[in-house]
């Protein structure tokens, strides 16, 4: 993978200046996500997979029960006990130490360790840099204080440190994507039961581009935790008259027609695209079976529009990026990817039309938002692993 060993030589040249020689380092990926978004809290179906830009960590024991941190891309160092753990309002620690919390709460033994984190996932992107840290660390811990922990449970538990020691109700598709990710294959995970199943991504004829609108909304934490509340009370509503229905994943478009048409317009919006969404996502992986593409594409923007419209998590940026490529025949799909408000683009591309796309985007891009894009090529790789 293009820059892995260069990261790796400078984590351990920044841990040796800092701590010695690493007891191991662990490299756990970004992420991207084809289709079903915003649909792992509704216990629906996603299909994300791991890419070639990841977090690596280095870490060893101390015996003394403190935990001393430093970041290498922000050359910042953190330190505290691991006996009064505590979010700290540096923000990159807390991707770190949520982990040890949960490990703690749950009563394994852990002890005091020093760690370097740093990676090529671009942070604020949507790629998922924060999940990556903290199965990175779930991993690290797993094996430095022998836990004995399976990837799902590492999962788990790196959700529950981002639900409540970041604050953000996110879904498991993150955490799972980074754990579980497998070279040129996407993963159809089912967030109610976690049952999942890889499917084969070709990329012969199709190249993964990824567009950042370099925007990063404030809003994002706040909104996505409201739109997870509006759902549940699309839920509740819908329960009066199905009881059997305990998340959206449960109700179908008729019993949202029926039962929150008329109501609050922001909850029937939501609900609809969450049940609009799943069933996409259920026909697209038919599409990938049937190597149809161009089907497979145009799902991507009508899951764009769902975004955009019904669920309104998008932006400018993004809503233009889209845009620029839709009747663009070297693009199948595209659409924003992620919880929102900023963050990248996912476009399928034609090989060999890549950089032109990319001149005529840019230059539209500068025009209409005065602003520089920054690009992505990605390739689909393997999931959080040991890498010394
Ligand atoms: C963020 C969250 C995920 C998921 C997506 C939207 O990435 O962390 O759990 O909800 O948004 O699909």
């Amino acid at each position: 993978m293009p820059g892995s060993s260069k990261i790796i030589s400078q984590i351990k040249d920044i841990f040796q200046q800092h701590f010695g020689t690493p007891d191991l380092i662990v490299r756990s990926p970004g992420r991207i996500n084809l289709i079903g978004e915003h649909t792992d809290y509704n216990l629906g179906f996603v299909l994300p997979a791991a890419i070639d830009k990841a977090i690596y960590i280095a870490i060893s024991k101390r015996d003394d029960g403190e935990i001393h941190l430093y970041a290498g891309d922000l050359s910042q160092g953190f330190e505290t006990k691991l006996s009064s753990l505590q979010a700290s309002d540096k923000q990159w620690p807390n991707f770190i130490l949520g982990v040890a919390d949960q490990l703690l709460k749950a009563g394994y033994t852990i002890g005091g360790f020093n760690a370097v984190v740093m990676g090529d996932v671009p942070l604020g992107a949507g790629l998922s840099s924060s999940a990556a840290v903290e199965c990175a660390t779930a991993f690290a811990l797993n094996t430095l204080f022998d836990l004995g922990l399976d990837k799902k449970t590492m999962v788990l538990f790196s959700q529950k440190a981002e639900n409540e020691f970041v604050g953000l109700q996110c879904g498991i598709m993150d955490m799972f994507a980074s754990m579980f990710g497998k070279k040129e294959q996407v993963i159809r995970l089912d967030c109610r039961s976690l049952d999942y199943a890889y499917m084969p991504f070709d990329t012969t004829d199709i190249s993964i581009l990824l567009f950042d609108t370099g925007v990063k909304h404030s809003l994002a934490s706040s909104e996505y935790n409201l739109r997870r509340q509006e759902c549940e009370e699309g839920v509740r509503i819908i329960q009066q008259k199905y009881p059997g229905v305990k998340s959206l994943r449960d109700a179908d478009s008729k019993m949202v027609e029926e039962c929150l048409a008329v109501g609050d317009d922001r909850v029937h919006k939501r609900c609809k695209f969450i049940v609009e969404e799943i069933q996409r996502l259920q026909d697209a992986c038919t599409d990938l079976i049937n190597h149809d593409m161009d089907s497979f594409g145009k799902k991507m923007f009508i899951t764009h529009d769902g975004l955009s419209k019904l669920y309104e998590v998008s932006c400018p940026e993004a809503d233009g990026l889209v845009d620029m490529v839709r009747n663009d025949e070297a693009v199948l799909g595209a659409r924003m990817m992620g919880g929102g408000f900023g963050g990248c683009t996912i476009n399928l591309v034609k090989k060999g039309t890549e950089d032109n796309l990319v001149d005529e985007v840019a230059s539209q891009y500068r025009k209409q938002f005065v602003r520089e894009l920054k690009t992505y090529a990605v390739t689909i790789e393997d999931g959080t692993s040991l890498v010394s």
